[in-house]
């Protein structure tokens, strides 16, 4: 889904302001007081770009997985000694634990349906050494979604110019996200579209996907930007 606008996704979240150092900075506190194994290890699943990968490695040996080899080879670029790995959240197995693992940005949305959902939850948990923490920034719950919204943003640097308009829609328990861009450089102005599809599970079907597997579940609705969190313990 990020084929057309991987190389420019670190350009666009500047422009909007997102504060990563700032919402890393909060996650390791939340970390630091759910986690009771010792030792440093974090996951950050459907890592990106490899932007809170990059502010976490500050308190933790970090490793990343996605799914996007474009997202994961403008990770390695700026992270030329972090580990990254390709992978499904809903199926992959390291064979190796972690003290946190971590799924921000909404990006569990992306697995679109409940059953999906499950099987991430699960994959996830399975990460987690005995006393670790699994941390899941959610997508909207359907109350929450407003198809027919169109919104914009725009990136303006001396070289490299980009609009990106984007619309809101619904199909039944799924939210759809029409992304039109045009970006602009010397070399020319390109118009691509990308179309994302994430699911909107409920408060309680959160809940249940963590508790299936045997993990404690808090919720903190404020969370590291207003999005809240939910918060997994194996312990
Ligand atoms: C909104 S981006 C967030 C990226 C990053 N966590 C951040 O905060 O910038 C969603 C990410 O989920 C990844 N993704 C989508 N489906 C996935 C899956 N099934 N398994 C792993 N990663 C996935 C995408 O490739 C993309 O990197």
């Amino acid at each position: 889904m990020f084929s057309k606008s991987a190389q420019y996704y670190d350009e666009i979240y500047a422009s909007v302001d997102k504060d990563y150092a700032a919402e890393a900075a909060k996650a390791h506190k939340i970390i630091q007081r759910y986690r009771q194994s010792k030792s440093k290890l974090l996951l950050d699943v459907a890592c990106g770009t490899g932007v809170h990968a990059g502010y976490l490695s500050k308190y933790y040996q970090v490793e990343g997985l996605d799914l996007d080899s474009g997202l994961l080879s403008v990770a390695k670029k700026k992270h030329p000694k972090m580990r990254f790995h390709q992978g499904d959240m809903t199926d992959f197995d390291l064979g190796r634990q972690f003290d946190a693992v971590v799924c921000l940005f909404s990006s569990i949305g992306y697995v679109r349906t409940k059953s999906r959902l499950q099987k991430a939850i699960k994959t996830l948990s399975r990460h987690l050494l005995p006393g670790g923490v699994l941390v899941i920034e959610p997508w909207f719950s359907p109350k929450q979604w407003h198809p027919g919204r169109v919104s914009m943003t725009q990136v303006s640097k001396p070289d490299l110019k980009i609009v990106r308009m984007s619309l809101s829609r619904q199909r039944g328990k799924l939210s759809l996200i029409e992304f039109q861009y045009l970006v602009g450089t010397p070399k020319g102005i390109e118009h691509s579209v990308e179309i994302h599809e994430l699911g909107l599970f409920t408060h309680k079907e959160y809940l249940d996907a963590f508790k299936a597997v045997g993990l404690k579940v808090t919720h903190d609705p404020e969370g590291l930007d207003g999005r809240g969190l939910y918060i997994g313990t194996n312990q």
